[in-house]
């Protein structure tokens, strides 16, 4: 799908993460130079169905943009037009296909490329468009690191050097009055935060969604640490970690009804609780929450985020729709959005990190799997 290039769109959807603006500014200046003209599209997918916010994107709009955390151009993850779920006036919730209406504005607008930034969710809708015949490119982005085919999503770096931080503070605490200190982090269905932080931190313990958890096993941990002359211990767990049987604990609100997603959020003080039944020592927790998502980008992050941006300006150069960027180190690579479309790119239990932390005796909820 090759076709001469006047003017394109980018659009953030899904949670923010530090970045977004490096890679909006990164494509803005990389079109420019190209000659094409660029459209900000506000909210994420939803600004293809309401374009009465769409901005000019120039030179001026993207000046010192880099270091800033979250989007100029707002983002969403409500804004789904092929399920998008509206309030009925006695308060339940419908869901309405607008995907015509989208590609009816996206022609509308003369667009010969969408780029969309996005985690696993915008990338789905992102194939599906392309399917109706929208020419997307995709940018991979979200802290949790759990999109396939790409090393890494821009983001993940700067939340696990907050969660790491976070750590390195609540080392101190636990030490000096001799505590259990848990940290939750987030990481829906994968656990890559908590595991490169909590390695990073110094964890005993790290709980991750791919590792179910018993509590004995913790306990034993905690236990032993006590025994063996350190008697306080700190704990990292990913937010949808859960133990052996059990499920991810969630939150539920009128916005996750609306969202359609659940909010997750409460395994750090559910495991707290379970702690504190078995061990004399004091049981404290922390939630990182958005901490995590907001402020400015590492530099890794930064330079991840330009250099993809830029990489996708040249794929619609190319006419290579349909594709996302991706981090192949040491290249910037194009993988088809189909490979991606539906996926999650979990920690696989063979993975080193995992059995670089057993090896170093750090207690993943499991009998110790290292040998
Ligand atoms: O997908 C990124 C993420 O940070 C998840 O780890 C977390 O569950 C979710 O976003 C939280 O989203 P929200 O901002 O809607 O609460």
């Amino acid at each position: 799908m090759t076709r001469d290039i006047q003017r394109i769109a980018v659009n953030t959807g899904g949670g923010d993460a530090p970045g977004l603006n490096a890679v909006i500014r990164s494509i803005v200046l990389s079109s420019l130079r190209r000659g094409w003209e660029v459209l900000g599209i506000h909210k994420g997918y939803q600004g293809l169905l309401d374009t009465s916010k769409i901005i000019q994107l120039d030179r001026d709009s993207v000046r010192g943009i880099t270091h800033i955390g979250g989007t100029i151009l707002g983002t969403t993850n409500k804004g789904n037009p092929f399920a998008f779920r509206e309030y009925t006036p006695d308060g339940g919730i419908r869901v309405h296909d607008y995907s015509e209406r989208a590609l009816e504005n996206f022609r509308a607008l003369g667009l010969d490329c969408l780029m969309v930034v996005g985690g696993e969710g915008t990338m789905e809708i992102a194939h599906r468009l392309f399917e109706m015949g929208v020419p997307v490119i995709g940018i991979p982005k979200t802290i949790d690191n759990d999109l396939e085919m790409t090393d890494y999503t821009f983001g993940f770096q700067t939340a696990v050097e907050v969660a790491s931080d976070a750590m390195d503070r609540l080392h101190t605490t636990g030490r000096s009055h001799r505590r259990v200190m848990i940290l939750e982090v987030m990481g829906r269905n994968a656990g890559w935060i908590a595991l490169e932080a909590g390695i990073a931190g110094g964890a005993h313990v790290i709980l991750i969604p791919e590792i179910p958890y018993r509590i004995e096993n913790i306990v034993e941990k905690i236990r032993l640490r006590a025994e063996g002359g350190s008697p306080y211990s700190i704990v990292m767990v990913a937010e949808g970690a859960h133990e052996e049987g059990g499920s991810a604990i969630a939150q539920e609100s009128g916005a996750t009804r609306l969202q359609g997603v659940p909010q997750l959020g409460g395994v750090g003080f559910y495991l707290a609780a379970q702690i504190q039944e078995h061990i004399a020592l004091e049981v404290r927790c922390t939630v990182l929450g958005h901490i995590q998502r907001g402020g400015s980008p590492c530099a890794f992050d930064r330079v991840l985020g330009t250099r993809l941006g830029s990489r996708a300006a040249e794929a619609a150069a190319r006419g290579e729709f349909g594709n996302m960027v991706a981090l192949r180190t040491p290249e910037i690579v194009l993988v088809p959005l189909s490979e991606i479309a539906g996926k999650c790119r979990t920690v696989p239990l063979t993975s080193q990190l995992i059995h670089c932390a057993e090896a170093i005796g750090i207690n993943l909820g499991r009998q110790n799997g290292f040998s």
